[in-house]
């Protein structure tokens, strides 16, 4: 891979160890996927927050780097194992809530921006159409590189860091034209509604194509939140970071020869395979995490009734802090629904103590199963709300 001076530099050690072992690991990549050279990047989403997955041998990697790394372009962090404020209303053990807390002083002491979500584009980090960005965290890649227009591969923690403390990130996968092509056309003949039928809709396509590009026919509009919901899910069940939709995603693609299609039956056949015959006893909305229509939304549903069973509304920060200003927060929590910044269900060490979740992400349901060891039932929110509050 050819390096300028400035990148010789950075991987010599010039600019001290947290660059140079970056460089090292960037590098490192590159050569491994025949990158030509490496490119700047606009901004950066890190994954591996939570001190359940990092455990001390990942703490200790961060607090070494932290002695002299400073990221160099905008930074934001994916969901903690908790909430940074409000873990002990979570039931999060003190000391997780210790471990997990120097975890983030490393990141803030780092530069990183402290604000634990996945969806980073409703918080500030969204560069211009067309930036490249080193994003880890698979619902937020494939929203980036489908919906915003952004270019970034599927980021592993430890990569993404990397390209924070240098700026840089090897130039290959997403980041080039020839590989963002739709390789498989997807007819959808079925009726695209709500948020749980794109959700359903990812988990039938990532089944069926894997993580090929795929050119999506047939759906006349998707709002925001469906679209989130619809790339957490194929790239939860497939592994793909890019599709397109045509007449509402941005980017320009050929074609592709090769079809499938998606029925009404397929839709609800993946509806029925992410229920289980179970009792709820956690129900968890907002995987993603919501935008503020959604706040407004489920507050408009809970306004007056009481929740009965533990209910997390999980959500960035500052889209909480937008929606406390709207009065959202304070209805949400009177009902005695558990609002959940910085984490979620999934990151959270809350694996044993409940047994069946319910849940209206489709993503939610595949680790809700796979970490957490939970039964899941998966719902449209008013379903959800109408249940936890009879
Ligand atoms: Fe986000 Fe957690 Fe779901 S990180 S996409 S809320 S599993």
């Amino acid at each position: 891979m050819k390096l300028t001076n400035e990148e010789r530099d950075m991987l010599n050690g010039r600019n001290g160890n947290a660059v140079r072992q970056s460089m090292e690991i960037l590098v490192s990549l590159g050569e491994i996927f025949g990158a030509k050279r490496l490119i700047d990047v606009a901004s950066v989403q890190i994954a591996g927050v939570s001190y359940h997955n990092l455990g001390d041998a990942g703490l200790n990697y961060l607090a070494d780097l932290a002695k002299d790394g400073k990221v160099k372009v905008l930074t934001t962090l994916n969901p903690a194992g908790m909430d940074m404020e409000n873990w002990k209303v979570l039931g999060i053990p003190a000391d997780f809530a210790e471990k997990q807390i120097a975890v983030i002083d490393a990141f803030k002491k780092m530069g990183v921006t402290a604000t634990c979500t996945c969806t980073p584009y409703f918080v500030g980090n969204s560069p211009g159409f067309g930036s490249h960005v080193a994003w880890a965290e698979s619902s937020a890649v494939c929203y980036a590189n489908s919906v915003l227009g952004l270019k970034t591969n599927r980021e592993g923690g430890p990569s993404a860091l990397a390209s924070a403390l240098t700026g840089k990130t090897p130039e290959f996968g997403m980041h080039l034209e020839e590989n963002r092509q739709a390789q498989v056309a997807v007819n959808v003949n079925a009726k695209m509604e709500t948020v749980t039928d794109f959700g359903a809709l990812g988990h039938v396509i990532g089944n069926k194509i894997g993580n090929k590009v795929s050119y999506i026919r047939g759906i006349e509009k998707a709002s925001t939140e469906q679209l989130k919901s619809f790339c957490a899910s194929i790239a939860t069940y497939g592994g793909a970071a890019l599709f397109h939709m045509e007449g509402i995603t941005p980017n320009r693609t050929s074609i592709p020869q090769e079809s499938i299609s998606v029925s009404q039956k397929d839709i609800d056949d993946a509806k029925k395979e992410m229920n289980d015959n179970g009792e709820p006893d956690i129900y968890s909305i907002g995987c993603p995490h919501l935008s503020l229509k959604e706040m407004g939304e489920i507050a408009g549903m809970l306004k007056g009734r009481t929740v009965k069973k533990e209910m997390w509304i999980c959500v960035a920060r500052p889209v909480k802090e937008d929606a406390d200003k709207k009065g959202y927060v304070k209805t949400i929590e009177d009902s005695g629904a558990k609002i959940a910044c910085d984490t979620c269900m999934v990151v959270a060490p809350i694996k044993g103590r409940f047994k069946c979740l319910a849940t209206d992400s489709a993503k939610g349901c595949f680790y809700g199963r796979g970490k957490n060891k939970f039964k899941v039932i998966f719902r449209e929110i008013p379903q959800l709300i109408e249940e936890a509050t009879a």
